[in-house]
């Protein structure tokens, strides 16, 4: 019996894709930055069958990549070219298998796509913080073992911290069962953390216990346009406190990114008169309910007092408060928009860094230098999560390049800006992963103690070098 034969006798013909224009989509990422090729997609519908076809594949020596809705950003979820791996889709593994309010917990397969469990969470008068632009078709599978980041970090934590419990296929087939929904659990080595982020590169993901928030009952977004990342950072600084702790996001555009994305995305609209370098987009949440419906004591009333008094000081240029939710999501159809606009634009390089949250000024002031000097055409395009000291450092290509003419200029702009960020006690992969795409830069930065730390794991946790190989780290 032929190997794809012997998965069709696991999977069913349901499970298995193996003709080449259904496989495409497989097969290439959502940056289009490359295009492998394999022995088939396998969907499997159970824990079990993604047991039985990792049995069958390390038996057979068959490499495997985990994929989940295929929105990474680091070309983790794509095989190689070479054609001789499987891509496992757990998009069928996508059920909510328990809610427990009282608990604070649910328990989803690792298939299920985000919004569902967003909603899931929020029809239990609870909450699951994740959020992200990918949110409506990337699975929670794909998110802890990116160990995903988005825009409520600053506020509830990354993927990492969202989850209790998880179900894990190891590389030889077995199932590691730690879906346990404790708090606490000092028992010897943490497995659990080990699987989170890894990137498909140590195991399967295949359940997850999520822990969930209080749904918060009251909201005010707001934008505004300040003189600086200086000003946007000290903004933020004072919100903490002015909010009463309760700044869910806050993210920092430049003026290039919101030019993009009006001309990109239909509907999209500049909130404010005049046009201003950089603009911060802050959301305040919390569960206090506003009284009677009113505006008094609301959220929204001590967001206008707050950008009323550092508006005074210069911190704030102009600001628009959104009075309906319709109004606060187009000021965040701006900032989540920002990728699909710059892919529309032609090709770019995306810098997922990170620095101290007090240093990202200076950090944006030397790394526009940095980045203009090495190609004096470039377009700059920072924009992301400054709460988390997280930017995204973009660099789109000098208008009407095409990648041909744009890749030859990678290497030495990545250089220059990734030599910053490390002198800043930085990272160079913040919230998207190593994947395919900086796993020479991962090699290159990290020191020889913690790549041979990570070696040593994955050695010996993957002995036959199955899983997901090539990405995050050679062995
Ligand atoms: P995939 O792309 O399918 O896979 C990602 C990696 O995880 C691959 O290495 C894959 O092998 C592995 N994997 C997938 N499922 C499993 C599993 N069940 N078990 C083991 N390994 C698995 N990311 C952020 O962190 N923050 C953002 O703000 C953000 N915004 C985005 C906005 C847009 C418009 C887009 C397109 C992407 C964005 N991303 C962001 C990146 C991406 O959405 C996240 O990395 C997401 O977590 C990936 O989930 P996925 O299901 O699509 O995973
Ligand atoms: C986002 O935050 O929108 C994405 O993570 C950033 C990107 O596409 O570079
Ligand atoms: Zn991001």
């Amino acid at each position: 019996m032929s190997f794809v034969d012997k998965l069709r006798g696991i999977v069913g013909d349901k499970g298995l894709i193996t003709d080449d224009s259904s496989k495409h989509p497989y097969l290439t990422d959502w940056r289009e930055n490359y295009l492998g090729s394999a022995l088939a997609v396998v969907r499997p519908a159970t824990t079990e069958e993604v047991a039985a076809v990792v049995k069958l594949c390390a038996a057979e020596k068959v490499a495997i990549v985990p994929q989940g809705g295929n929105t990474g950003m680091s070309g983790g979820g794509t095989p190689h070219e070479a054609g001789r791996e499987i891509v496992l889709s757990l998009t069928r593994m996508n059920r909510i298998l328990d809610i427990d309010p009282i608990g604070y917990a649910m328990t989803v397969e690792a298939g299920v796509v985000l919004k569902t469990i967003q909603e899931a969470a929020s029809d239990s008068d609870r909450l699951f913080p994740l959020s992200l632009g990918a949110e409506g078709s990337c699975t929670i599978g794909g998110n802890l073992s990116t160990n995903a980041g988005g825009v409520q970090v600053l506020h509830y934590g990354n993927a990492r911290n969202l989850v209790l419990g998880l179900e894990v296929v190891l590389p030889n087939g077995e199932i590691w069962n730690g879906l346990r929904a404790l708090k606490k659990d000092n028992t010897g080595y943490d497995l659990r953390d080990l699987y989170l982020g890894a990137e498909g590169t140590l195991g399967i993901i295949t359940k997850a216990i999520l822990k969930l928030w209080p749904k918060p009952k009251d909201h005010a977004t707001s934008w505004s346009a300040v003189p600086s990342p200086q000003a946007a950072v000290e903004l933020l600084s004072g919100a903490y406190a002015a909010s009463e702790d309760n700044v869910t996001s806050c993210e920092l555009m430049g003026r290039q990114g919101i030019d993009l994305v009006l001309r990109h995305i239909p509907g999209t609209a500049d909130p404010l008169g005049d046009k201003h370098d950089w603009y911060v987009l802050m959301e305040w949440s919390s569960t206090r309910a506003r009284r009677d419906g009113t505006n008094a004591g609301s959220l929204r009333e001590k967001m206008e007092s707050y950008l009323g008094e550092v508006m005074e000081k210069g911190l704030v240029l102009d600001a628009a408060i959104a009075q309906t939710e319709a109004q606060s999501q187009s000021l965040w159809a701006l900032r989540e928009n920002h990728s699909e606009a710059s892919k529309k634009e032609g090709p770019s390089i995306k810098f997922d860094i990170s620095v101290a949250v007090s240093k990202i000024p200076a950090f944006v002031t030397q790394g526009l230098a940095a980045m203009k000097r090495t190609l004096p055409e470039c377009r700059p395009l920072p924009f992301g999560h400054v709460g988390d000291g997280n930017l995204h450092f973009n660099c789109q290509a000098p208008a009407g390049w095409d990648k041909a003419r744009f890749t030859p200029h990678i290497e030495k702009i990545s250089a220059a800006i990734y030599d910053l960020v490390v002198g800043y006690g930085g990272s160079i992969s913040a919230e998207h992963g190593i994947g395919r795409i900086k796993v020479d830069e991962l090699a290159h930065y990290r020191g020889k103690i913690e790549l041979d730390t990570m070696r040593t794991l994955k050695r010996a946790l993957d002995p036959q070098n199955i899983m997901n190989p090539g990405k995050v780290i050679q062995v």
